[in-house]
């Protein structure tokens, strides 16, 4: 079953056009990469997405339901939770207060456990290592993607969107986060990924979609996509070829 599908979706800020007649899909239980060089469009097009921005024109389409421009609240309680490419934690909470947001405003469901167990819990799955009363603002980056993280899945998603979640890790740090992202797609939720660090999209994609300038240039197998021509040259300059 299709979890999420755009059609011909278009973001213009100005004279830019970011998102150029976007259409991709989502599957249920998938993991779907989306990369491209920077500036590519690929946060915006996840802003059309979750309702930060209304798109310009085109279609979202979230369970089977037209969601398209919808606020970023709707889609949430309707089963969308994202992470920021650069983190947005409320800065004066505590790591598990940042978490509790997400318990109790991010989901219409009833816990049968207290809030703060539910988001201790959640923050031992993403492995934050820290005291859980840590304020956000004394964390690095790599602490605050996990808390962004575990405020997302707060919400109880269908689909995640996650943006860069990657950057800034060590090679070590790479593959626990990898071990998380499977652990949450076995637990039946899927994602969207946009992610720059071809080791993570290859080790976890089951399919990917490049955009350059806005516009969608490949999608398939993550494999397949890899090595299409078109898609070096966007990311390595012409003259380049699959060998
Ligand atoms: N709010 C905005 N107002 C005006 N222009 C914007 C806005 N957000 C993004 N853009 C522009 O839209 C284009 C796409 O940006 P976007 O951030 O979506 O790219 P990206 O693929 O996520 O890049 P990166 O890999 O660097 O994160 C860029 O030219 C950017 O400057
Ligand atoms: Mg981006």
């Amino acid at each position: 079953m299709i979890i999420l599908e755009t059609q011909e979706l278009v973001k213009n800020f100005g004279g830019l056009t970011a998102v150029n007649r976007v259409s991709l899909h989502v599957d249920e239980g998938e993991i779907f990469g989306l990369i491209g060089p920077n500036g590519a469009g690929k946060t915006t097009l996840i802003n059309c997405i979750t309702g930060t921005y209304p798109p310009s024109g085109g279609r979202v389409h979230f369970l089977g339901e037209d969601t398209t421009g919808q606020q970023a609240d709707v889609m949430c309680h309707r089963g969308m939770a994202r992470t920021f490419q650069i983190c947005q934690p409320f800065p004066q909470l505590t790591a598990m207060e940042n978490v509790l947001a997400g318990v109790i405003f991010g989901s219409t469901h009833k816990h049968s456990k207290r809030p703060e167990v539910v988001a201790a819990e959640i923050l031992d799955f993403v492995e934050f290592s820290m005291p859980k009363d840590t304020r956000a603002d004394q964390l690095n980056t790599v602490q605050l993607k996990r808390i962004d993280l575990a405020r997302a899945l707060a919400c109880r998603p269908k689909l995640l969107l996650l943006d860069e979640l990657a950057a800034g890790l060590t090679t070590g740090e790479l593959g626990d986060l990898m071990d998380i992202i499977r652990k949450i797609r076995d637990s039946g939720i899927s994602i969207l990924m946009v992610e720059h660090i071809m080791r993570v999209i290859m080790g976890l994609c089951d399919r990917i979609a490049v955009l350059q300038y806005g516009t969608k240039i490949a999608e398939g197998p993550a494999q397949e996509v890899a090595n299409d021509p078109r898609v070096l040259e966007a990311y390595l300059g012409e003259g380049h070829t699959a060998d």
